[in-house]
């Protein structure tokens, strides 16, 4: 079985979240996504409108998605490859090169991102909107 491992916020679900899902399982047999949980978002300086329980209760009812793993810190990747025996680590073409040190563990894919869409874009047009 080909497993696929893919990490993201998923705040605020779209189009272009259910796109890279749907070819990140499409590489594999098997979909592991990396939920960021909300102390880690801290420290990243995100602040999601959806807490880690809600956002992993959506991702888990999306049918791409064959489990939903928390992430809490930037070194978990490079055991999370190892722990869950990871053939491909996907993640958006936003990341390129970032994370090629993976390659000493699995194939490492960066998708094109879907154009013209991002949880960053959702919230500044409703504020926009809002504020009109
Ligand atoms: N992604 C994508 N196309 C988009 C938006 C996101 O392919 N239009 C991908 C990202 O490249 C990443 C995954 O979806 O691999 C999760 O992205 P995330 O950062 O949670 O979503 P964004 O909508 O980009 O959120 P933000 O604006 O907060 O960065």
């Amino acid at each position: 079985m080909k497993k696929v491992l893919t990490y993201g916020t998923f705040d605020l679900l779209h189009e272009g979240h259910i796109n890279l899902l749907r070819r990140a399982r499409e590489l594999g047999d098997y979909l592991i996504v990396g939920l960021s949980n909300d102390q880690f978002n801290k420290i990243k300086n995100k602040e999601t409108y959806f807490p880690f329980r809600s956002r992993k209760t959506i991702l888990e009812s999306i049918k791409f998605v064959d489990c939903v793993i928390e992430e809490s810190n930037w070194e978990q990747k490079t055991l999370d490859v190892q722990k869950f025996d990871i053939d491909v680590f996907v993640m958006g073409d936003d990341w390129t090169g970032k994370f090629d040190f993976l390659k000493d563990y699995c194939e490492v894919v960066y998708l094109p991102r879907t154009e013209g869409i991002s949880t960053t874009q959702i919230k500044r047009d409703l504020y926009k909107k809002v504020h009109a």
